[in-house]
């Protein structure tokens, strides 16, 4: 159980982190620890509250990854989900709130939003039961059709079929991939001239840089260290890059609009380019990881420039220097040490 922390008259509260992947969390703690602070660790991959009392003070900075099935955490999602729930019932502020939740585990949440906010993407159908993923899937034939989980993550579970009636054979045989919500995507395949896609990374609404990713064929895109680097290095790919001026002004700027009506502050933003050029955005990944090899090579840190602006909106929530935070109640985490 965790000691009761206390704060002292002249100290701000604590930002808390929510997440179920510690592995995620070195570049955010030395980011925290750069500028002397620590974090409250909330790793949702197991925990209990009591609805009885108000949440602790300070900051919430939600994190949770649409792919923590893929790690044992099937219901951290959904944790996430009532824990942030019971947050905003008492006002807490929420840095990727509900609107981020809601949206990270549900591409067709997302393609619906971004539809709405003039983005081109990919045609989409959500369907549900194997014989309507058929007649989905056949809807795209004779060209071909991606098929893909509603709640994504990592790429797993998704296929390209260069005929879209085969995909549908397969739904009928019961041979897809499984969808961890039931739903699956049937979307149109934008084929690009060279493989690549582009990420590009808001953080605080704004952009702070794109990322180039080389695919090398593959659908399984974690940037992260963590994401088993060996298999990548085999498999001779994917590779991030930084890159400049690849997101044009209206196109950055309706992706802005995007987040921001849909109560998301940090977010990396995965688009395609048609043969003609044409951009089209297909995924949204509001726990986005940073690649390490790249921001190297470029000289910049997002997990800094994120870690900042958390500090920034802390403060900027609990200006009163003399506020006492004493005895906040249940802190279901530690404080993690500002190294
Ligand atoms: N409609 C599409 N056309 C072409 N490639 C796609 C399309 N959808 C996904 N991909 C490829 O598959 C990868 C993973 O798909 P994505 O929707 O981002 O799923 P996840 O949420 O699991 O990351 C993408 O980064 C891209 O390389
Ligand atoms: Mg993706």
């Amino acid at each position: 159980m965790t000691q009761p922390t206390v704060f002292t008259s002249n100290a701000v509260p604590p930002i808390h982190v929510i997440h179920e992947n510690p592995d995620w969390l070195p570049p955010f703690a030395k980011a925290f620890a750069a500028r002397g602070e620590g974090f409250v660790d909330w790793n949702l991959s197991d925990g209990a509250f009591d609805l009885s009392t108000p949440p602790p003070a300070g900051l919430f900075y939600n994190r949770m990854s649409a792919s923590a099935h893929s790690r044992g955490h099937r219901y951290s999602p959904e944790y996430a989900s009532a824990v942030i729930a019971w947050l905003t019932a008492h006002d807490r502020p929420v840095i990727n709130g509900p609107g981020a939740i809601a949206l990270e585990v549900n591409k067709a949440a997302q393609l619906a939003r971004l539809e709405r906010a003039g983005e081109p993407v990919p045609r989409t159908v959500a369907a549900l039961g194997a014989e309507k993923v058929a007649e989905a899937a056949e809807s795209f034939a004779p060209g071909p059709v991606i098929v893909k989980p509603n709640r994504g993550g990592k790429g797993l579970g998704i296929q390209l079929f260069e005929n879209a009636h085969e995909a549908a054979a397969r739904s009928r045989a019961g041979t897809l991939p499984g969808s961890t919500d039931g739903i699956t995507l049937l979307q149109d395949y934008i084929r690009t001239t060279d493989g690549s896609v582009t990420r590009a990374e808001f953080i605080g609404g704004r952009l702070f840089y794109a990322v180039r990713i080389d695919t090398g064929g593959t659908f399984e895109l974690c940037p992260a260290d963590v994401c088993a680097p060996e298999e990548a290095a085999a498999t001779g790919g994917p590779v991030f890059t930084v890159v400049e001026n690849v997101v044009e002004p209206e196109l950055e700027q309706a992706i802005g609009v995007f987040l921001r009506d849909a109560g998301i502050d940090i977010a990396g933003v995965e688009f395609a380019r048609d043969a003609d050029g044409r951009p089209y955005v297909y995924d949204v990944n509001t726990n986005t990881n940073y690649n390490p090899d790249a921001e190297r090579a470029a000289g910049v840190s997002a997990p800094q420039a994120l870690v900042d602006y958390l500090i920034r909106e802390r403060n900027r929530h609990f200006a009163s220097p003399r506020i006492a935070f004493n005895g906040w109640g249940l802190v279901p985490g530690r404080i993690a040490a500002a190294e």
